[in-house]
């Protein structure tokens, strides 16, 4: 067990209970409305959704849904890799201390203990399915990133780690019998009985509209929520809809106030912001200020290496002393060739803005990355509600504490999606047959309040958390956030929509407002979670977690 925790007391949590009127987002009637029958449905197509839909198919008949297509996951789009013990001078006890260090005094240590144990072995079976992943001299090859302390992130097809994986896994899922895909298919809300137990999902699929698949077990995988914010890596998929739909059946909810932004995304005016992985600095990219003054030494010991929280947060301080926008990524004293060949997701992408890498230095940002905390499972990926598992970003597992160490969200994916798969296998009651479920009636009560422009209201949100609820926080802004939020929610809330994009923004509303509340009772920095106002970490009144469930 690594050093940080150990001989600590266990963590305990706070528990907040959190008002919200609505169970469901949409009227149903489930006698009238198109259902399917199956063993388990699972909720996305990541590596977690993906990898556990494999491990559940070897013994029940798995209905996986995502909202839009396979390809269109923060797993596909992950550059800098996944992080495993692969080579004899690195040790387990060496990743976990890492993982527990980077936590903050929070990370689960049996947890950690577990994933690291387990992750060779399934990086292996993915490379067994067919993920490309890069080599040298017939071995696979890994690289160093910041917080780590020995060259562990494994990568694909150079910068295309998460295309390798998910591409061999999809390919394995698409070849299974017993798994029935549905694309551009929106999970609206779970389906709870009157005991606590979920019973599969109501969602809107392309051809037969709204539509209910009856489970024996459900397991979340939907992803994170990068698109709370103004600035993101994301793709636009990652609305948080696994977080507001489990919280409005009542699961609980942990540690939603720790938000990992990313410190490098590409800054050009006017463009989407792309990620600029960090294994570039791991490859021994600088950090330059618009002065072209190497900064990060000024901030920690360990430069351009150190956590990436910590980086973000330079970043930030040095873009104010130097009155400027962004700062900037120096590669041009690295091989060009081996540049291309190690990046060419990153040498198409910079080509593509005419950003030459030998000569031009690339202008970049922080921008919101990763949410560290989730729906809450146990060691076994089970949530507080019966017969729902959750894996992946929308889950809080316990590895990764206050803080995610860069390149194990993949690892855990893998790792938390076999459990839930086992867990699903494993179950007394799981297959379709033996489920019995009341019929369904919600109808949602009217309500006179006057229509708001979701899409405006959407755009608003995301500069009010960038700006109220980012990289640092304090009071009287978090306090604001949340009023200003509370005035949208109350009329974005009562409607009825019949789009993704109404869903979408209700549930950003929904997390935004857990999200900055959870974050204004921490008084305190931790982690990914910096308090301007509370500079310190306070062990004895905050090493605990937060967590937060739907009163009613
Ligand atoms: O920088 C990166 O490639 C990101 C890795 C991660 O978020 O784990």
């Amino acid at each position: 067990m690594g050093e940080q925790n150990k001989g600590q007391e266990p963590v305990p949590a706070e528990q907040i209970r959190f008002g919200e009127p609505r169970r469901y987002l949409v009227n149903i009637d489930s006698i009238s409305t198109s259902q399917l029958f199956a063993d388990c449905v699972i909720v996305g197509a990541g590596i977690a959704g993906l990898r556990a839909a494999l491990e559940a198919a070897d013994r029940r008949n798995v209905v996986l849904v995502c909202k839009a297509g396979l390809e269109d996951s923060n797993t596909w789009k992950a550059q800098g890799g996944i992080a495993s013990v692969l080579r004899e001078d690195d040790t387990f006890e060496s990743h976990v201390a890492d993982t527990l260090r980077t936590g903050g005094g929070i990370a689960d240590p049996a947890v950690v203990e577990q994933v690291v144990r387990q992750g060779p072995e399934l990086v292996r079976q993915l490379q067994d399915w067919g993920a490309g992943f890069d080599r040298v001299n017939g071995r696979i090859d890994t690289t160093l990133e910041g917080g780590h302390s020995h060259a562990r992130i494994i990568h694909g097809h150079g910068d295309e780690t998460g295309r390798a994986i998910a591409e061999a896994l999809i390919a394995k899922v698409r070849s299974t019998s017993n798994i029935r895909i549905i694309e551009h298919f929106f999970t609206i809300d779970l389906l709870t009985d009157n005991g606590n137990r979920c019973i599969g999902i109501v969602g809107q699929s392309k051809e037969h509209g709204l539509q209910i698949v009856w489970a024996a077990n459900t397991i979340l995988a939907t992803g994170g929520g990068g698109q709370l914010y103004r600035e993101t890596t994301n793709p636009p998929v990652a609305t948080t809809d696994g977080l507001a739909m489990a919280y409005r059946a009542g699961a609980v909810l942990r540690d939603l106030e720790f938000v990992q932004f990313h410190p490098t995304t590409l800054y050009v005016a006017g463009a989407s912001r792309a990620l600029i992985t960090e294994t570039l600095r791991g490859e021994g990219a600088y950090l330059l200020d618009t002065k072209g003054r190497r900064f990060m030494k000024e901030y920690d010991e360990r430069g351009e290496l150190a956590p990436r929280d910590v980086v973000s947060r330079a970043i930030l301080a040095q873009m104010r002393k130097t009155d400027a926008t962004h700062v900037y990524l120096d590669v041009r004293h690295l091989d060009k060739e081996y540049f291309a060949k190690r990046f060419p997701l990153i040498s198409d992408l910079c080509e593509s803005f005419d950003i030459d890498v030998s000569h031009d230095l690339i202008p970049v940002r922080p921008s919101a990355h990763y949410m560290v905390g989730g729906v809450k499972t146990d060691a076994l990926a089970r949530t507080s509600i019966e017969n729902l598992y959750a894996c992946g970003e929308v889950a809080s597992t316990g590895l990764h504490g206050a803080n995610r160490l860069g390149s194990n969200s993949l690892l855990e994916g893998l790792v938390y999606g076999k459990l839930a798969g086992q867990g699903v296998g494993a179950s007394e009651e799981a297959d379709a047959t033996s489920l019995q479920h009341p019929a369904i009636k919600y109808h949602v009560p009217h309500s006179d309040r006057s229509q708001l422009d979701t899409a405006d209201v959407r755009n608003s949100l995301r500069s009010l958390m960038w700006r109220n609820v980012g990289i640092t926080r304090k009071a009287q802004p978090l306090a604001e956030a949340q009023e200003i939020i509370r005035f949208w929610h109350r009329y974005v809330m009562d409607k009825v929509f019949d789009t993704p994009e109404g869903w979408e923004c209700q549930n950003l509303l929904t997390t935004a407002l857990l999200l900055a509340h959870c974050a204004e009772l921490r008084k305190e920095s931790r982690g990914v979670h910096y308090r301007m106002d509370h500079t310190q970490t306070d062990d004895n009144r905050f090493r605990k977690h937060t967590e937060i469930v739907r009163a009613g």
